[in-house]
């Protein structure tokens, strides 16, 4: 098989985070927080670790600011449905992944927020002159991905940050495509809230994610319950993380996931960004010559995640995805990718788009087999 779906889930993991999973649920596979015993404190260490991690890898100064969640879409829905009161407006963009857009339009039906959704151009591009114009009295957040789950595109991110600074906004960044393979520094980019998925570019497994809150801003959790911490009062404590992480931990995910941010920090960032755009240049490459194709990605290594977004002609991107995983072995993601918006944006809500999205394992000898498995379906269509 030749894995090109590492935008939904990074495959394979670094050996260590298999490693490193088996031997927390072998070695220390109690529950952090809820007792006073040996093997307990070393989970909460263990688990601490990793929030440090995390904190060092984003700039993120106190890292009890960090609460883990199962995803990214938990993290956003936290970030959103605990910020947003009723009457605020907020602005996002037309890249927007359905965990923002599901939430905000819900939120609208039924309390009343106000959304301004900016439109993006072809390639998904943003012009922060258009978000600033709909700044209004009652503005109060902005959210933008990082970079979009269908064609990659990378926004403009320290520019909405600094914009959301200068009016006095809180600027949410969904951090779940680019997120280990480009910088990200939630003081140099003004981030006030950031939803980041663990399974993806950070190479943890499934299950994880979390989210960071400034610590000037006070949310309202969605889940409330046990905590380990202040069992003598009746309500949810007022503390971070605990204030949002209600049941027990996702211990050895959590662990697999600092495995994975480990790995990242000892080949260093900027070579995984690297790799990823040597991968989708090739792939790129290939496929602008082959007859009868629409790209909607971008050939560029600062305005790509790692994205390859392709069709043939009209021809409907889930038969394009069938035969690469029958015939081929190779495994994309087609459709519409929960991202209407976007698809919108594309023109592609028909169609869909085939996907091939790359992961510092892949290799130039499986990206050449992609181009020839196209080559023939190309010909053969
Ligand atoms: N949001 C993930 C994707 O784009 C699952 O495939």
């Amino acid at each position: 098989m030749i894995y090109l779906d590492n935008a939904a889930t990074s495959f394979p993991k670094p050996d260590s985070v298999y490693d490193e999973m088996q031997k927390c649920m072998k070695e220390y596979g109690a529950n952090p927080g809820r007792g006073g015993h040996a093997m307990s404190i070393r989970a909460s260490m263990e688990v601490m670790r990793v929030r440090e991690s995390l904190g060092s890898f984003f700039n993120i100064k106190n890292p009890m600011q960090i609460c883990f969640t199962k995803n990214a879409t938990e993290a956003l829905n936290i970030g959103i449905c605990g910020f947003l009161k009723d009457g605020d407006h907020v602005i996002t963009t037309s890249m927007e992944h359905n965990s923002v857009i599901r939430p905000i339009k819900t939120l609208e039906r039924d309390r009343g927020i106000e959304i301004s959704i900016i439109p993006c151009n072809d390639f998904g591009e943003i012009d922060v002159n258009d978000i600033k114009k709909q700044i209004k009295t009652n503005t109060k957040l902005i959210i933008s991905t990082f970079s979009s789950n269908v064609n990659g595109i990378v926004m403009p991110v320290t520019e909405i940050g600094n914009l959301a600074r200068e009016n006095g906004l809180v600027f949410l960044l969904d951090a779940s495509q680019g997120a280990g393979s480009f910088e990200i520094d939630v003081e140099k980019m003004r981030i006030d809230i950031m939803a980041f998925p663990g399974h993806k570019g950070l190479m943890g497994p499934q299950g994880t994610g979390g989210l960071y809150i400034n610590e000037e801003l006070s949310l309202l959790p969605v889940l409330y319950g046990g905590t380990g911490s202040h069992s003598e009062i009746i309500y949810q404590p007022e503390m971070m993380p605990d204030k949002m992480e209600s049941g027990t931990l996702n211990t050895p995910g959590i662990i697999g996931l600092g495995a994975g941010i480990d790995y990242i920090k000892s080949i260093g960032i900027g070579n995984v960004k690297k790799k990823k755009y040597e991968l989708v240049e090739r792939l790129h490459t290939g496929i602008e010559e082959l007859k009868g194709i629409k790209l909607y990605s971008k050939n560029s290594i600062d305005m790509n995640s790692g994205i390859v977004a392709m069709n043939f002609d009209d021809i409907d991107s889930t038969e394009i995805s069938y035969v690469l995983d029958k015939v081929y072995g190779i495994a994309t993601r087609a459709g519409l990718h929960c991202s209407l918006l976007a698809h919108q944006t594309f023109g592609t809500v028909k169609s869909g788009i085939v996907r091939f999205s790359v992961g510092i394992f892949n290799t130039n000898d499986e990206i050449d087999a992609t181009i020839n498995a196209l080559k023939e379906i190309s010909t053969s269509a």
